[in-house]
């Protein structure tokens, strides 16, 4: 498994742009691919017309527990052989947690 990370300190600068065409671009050529929305903005998520109110089950679940089910946050979209796990708006509670929860950080990791 190969992971892509598009991070961007800067707003408006093609990340999910970038994100949504390496996806889709991957998936078409028959790379079995899983997006994962870590934005709480959900932009993403959105474009894929999956609703955020109330908030998806989603990449927050992640690090909400110890066994974090990748397998069923991860849904089917209109492309074949692309899922996402859709973004939750408590995804930007995580920066904070982080000073505070050791470990945190390598729960994204461990659930991949
Ligand atoms: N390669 C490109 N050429 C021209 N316009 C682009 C390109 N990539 C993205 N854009 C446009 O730039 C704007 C910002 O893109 P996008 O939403 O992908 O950025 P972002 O970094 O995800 O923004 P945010 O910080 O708000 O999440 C959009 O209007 C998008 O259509
Ligand atoms: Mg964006």
């Amino acid at each position: 498994m190969l992971v892509w990370a598009i991070a961007n300190q800067k707003g408006g600068v093609g990340k999910t742009t970038t994100s949504l065409c390496l996806a889709r671009n991957l998936a078409e050529s028959g790379v079995r691919v899983l997006l994962v929305d870590l934005d709480p903005h959900a932009s993403l998520t959105r474009a894929f017309g999956v609703p955020t109110a109330p908030p998806p089950a989603g990449t927050h679940d992640i690090f909400s527990g110890p066994d974090a089910p990748m397998g069923s946050l991860a849904r089917s979209t209109a492309i074949d052989g692309l899922r996402l796990v859709a973004a939750q708006p408590a995804l930007a509670t995580l920066e904070r947690r982080g000073a505070t929860q050791p470990g945190l950080g390598l729960a994204l990791g461990r659930a991949l």
